[in-house]
């Protein structure tokens, strides 16, 4: 039996039919931008996430991008974000002409709160946090950090969605606006890509609706310099037939997190995946940390178990920041977690049997 990291041919096959029709439909009505199925993705999501604006736009990144743009977030401006994190984080913050300050992770690969108070200067204007590997990051401490020094809070829920805390808070309550990413492999995934940003803000929600079409509102009146940022009516009509079963994707992920803690958190060779008390984990991954994990990845693929990693390199150290201040600087939990991560097949619809078989074949090469 072979375990792929992940396969989601197996929640899509059932909605395939239905969703040709729409196609067919979109093309015989020629209602190619922003109709009636972006409309009614909106609404769902903005009633799922309990925001009360979703803008959806053409994928995570530039939804991270439309909140900087919409709070004047540009040059000479600092915005505090994670150096474990994806890449997209950064990049949007460097292409509204902004610098990324970098910050460690926390032994729950979160955004270490405590290392935030030295970075902020008067240039900062933002925290990013990033809810990594789908557990929401400690955003009471840190709301609490943005309001002391009048700079704004927002979030990074690319991988968190349906994540909560058990004190009823959702992603995006404590934060001026969320981004979301809809890239396939997410826990909301499109056939394509997608994104969206929610707020309960409305001004920003409207300024946000103008920059995503060309900063108008009014066609051929633009009343900013937006771009062009949509997500596509099919994408629109896909994502609210998934999220209908979102969380009982999200059930599913955490019941193969179970399993897996269950079996792996005992062993003297790994270090598993810390939940803070009070968060719902949405298990978008499921990351271990391992000695010689190189090693690791090739016999897990020789005995048919795909892995991943999440991620080999930190931004602060990736090429594409090489002229950033902090390239060399040493993290000391990120880039010790760079060299241990590996990330073990969690997806719905995954069999009790490769489940199974992922935790024997782990068990054997880690003891
Ligand atoms: C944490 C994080 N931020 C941002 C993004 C960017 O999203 P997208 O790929 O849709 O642009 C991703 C996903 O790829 C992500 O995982």
């Amino acid at each position: 039996m072979y375990v792929p990291f992940n396969d989601l041919s197996r929640i899509h096959k059932p909605l395939v039919k239905d969703a040709f029709k729409v196609f067919e439909k979109i093309v015989n009505n020629s209602q190619f931008v922003l109709n009636e199925y972006i409309r009614q993705f909106e609404y769902d999501f903005a009633k799922f996430t309990g925001q009360k604006y979703s803008i959806s736009c053409a994928n995570g990144t530039d939804a991270i991008e439309l909140i900087l743009r919409s709070l004047n977030i540009t040059h000479g401006h600092e915005v505090i974000i994670p150096t474990n994190s994806f890449v997209a984080t950064a990049i949007a913050v460097s292409r509204v002409g902004a610098t990324p300050i970098f910050v460690d992770n926390d032994e729950y690969y979160l955004m270490d709160t405590k290392s935030i108070k030295k970075k902020i200067t008067k240039k900062t204007k933002a925290i990013i946090a990033v809810n990594l590997y789908g557990q929401m990051a400690n955003l009471k401490i840190l709301s609490k950090i943005a309001k002391e020094n009048s700079i704004y809070l927002i979030e990074d829920a690319a991988q968190s969605h349906g994540a909560k805390n058990k004190n009823g808070k959702n992603v995006g309550d404590y934060s001026i606006a969320a981004a979301y990413s809809f890239y396939p492999g997410k826990n909301l995934g499109a056939w394509g890509d997608g994104g969206a940003v929610t707020t309960n803000n409305k001004v920003l929600a409207e300024k946000i609706a103008m920059l995503r079409v060309y900063g108008s509102k009014t066609k051929y009146e633009h009343k900013y310099q937006g771009f062009n940022s949509r997500l596509q009516p099919f994408q629109g009509y896909v994502l609210s037939k998934k999220l209908k079963e979102l969380d009982n994707y999200n059930e599913q992920r955490s019941t193969i997190a179970n399993k897996y803690n269950e079996a792996f958190v005992e062993n003297k060779n790994v270090i598993t995946p810390k939940t803070y008390e009070n968060n719902k984990h949405v298990w978008h991954l499921y990351v271990l940390r391992v000695k010689n994990r190189n090693k690791v990845i090739d016999l897990a693929k020789d005995a048919g178990v795909e892995t991943s990693i999440h991620y080999p390199i930190p931004i602060h150290r990736q090429k594409a920041y090489k002229q950033h201040s902090q390239h060399k600087t040493s993290f000391q939990n990120a880039d010790s977690y760079s060299r241990n991560l590996i990330s073990l097949p969690i997806f719905p619809n995954m069999k009790n049997s490769e489940v199974s078989k992922v935790i024997k074949t782990m068990t054997s090469i880690l003891n």
